[in-house]
């Protein structure tokens, strides 16, 4: 074997494993046991023996209603381990998307995650910036969909005036995580100092306060 053959394996297999999202499962599926909580961490959740697992397990109504609208006019439903034990190991998450006439999902990003959406009813104008900050945009109608790469910004706005919009999203992981990026950067636990939010956005100390202010932080 060459040294330039070694290198293009290593290269390989380097790829690889960087364009995996979850694991792959090892059994058809793996049940969640959300009921029995041990004081461990784990980072995975348990099986259930699956001579006890059910139809119902892999069945969920969670997604049926519109959730309560927060500060920005959306809500998002997810499924996950304890409405859906089912996805437990298979990497998959689900979305209800509920956006207000004029609402906004603000930009945001999900670490472990792609998304792919579609519109089932209203307008929106969807969007993400990629790491040379080039941005794609798109108007949406009933039954487009729009694909936003893992852990890039995106956002989705309702540019309806009167008429709320529906869509459902299917991402690549089942705890995608998301980090919306004005919150992040205002709105933190405990908060970041002002200085580097007064350097990092060229802005003044009131300014800083106005936005902590507006966004609840
Ligand atoms: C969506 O609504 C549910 C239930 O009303 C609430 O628990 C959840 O925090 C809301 N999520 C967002 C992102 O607004």
């Amino acid at each position: 074997m060459t040294i330039q053959y070694l290198f293009l394996v290593h290269f390989l297999l380097h790829f690889t494993s960087l364009i995996k999202s979850d694991p792959e499962p090892l059994h058809d599926y793996c049940v969640a046991e959300t009921k029995n909580s041990q004081n461990i961490f784990l980072n995975s959740v348990p099986c259930i023996n699956p001579d006890h697992t059910l139809a119902t397990h892999f069945s969920t109504s969670a997604l049926s209603e519109p959730g309560s609208m927060n500060q920005f006019d959306f809500n998002v439903t997810l499924s996950n381990v304890n409405n859906l034990p089912g996805l437990n190991t298979l990497g998959l998450t689900m979305a209800r998307l509920d956006i207000a006439a004029n609402g906004l999902v603000p930009p945001h990003s999900h670490p472990r995650a792609s998304e792919v959406t579609i519109l089932l009813e209203g307008s929106l104008l969807v969007g993400f910036v990629d790491t040379s900050n080039r941005l794609y945009t798109q108007r949406l109608r009933p039954g487009d969909s729009f694909v936003f790469p893992k852990g890039l910004i995106h956002f989705l706005y309702n540019t309806g005036i009167s008429s709320p919009a529906l869509a459902v999203s299917g991402l690549s992981s089942q705890n995608p995580g998301a980090q919306v990026s004005s919150l992040a950067a205002f709105a933190s636990h405990p908060a970041m100092p002002d200085d580097v939010l007064r350097k990092g956005f060229k802005m003044n100390g009131q300014d800083v306060a106005r936005i902590r202010r507006n966004l609840g932080g």
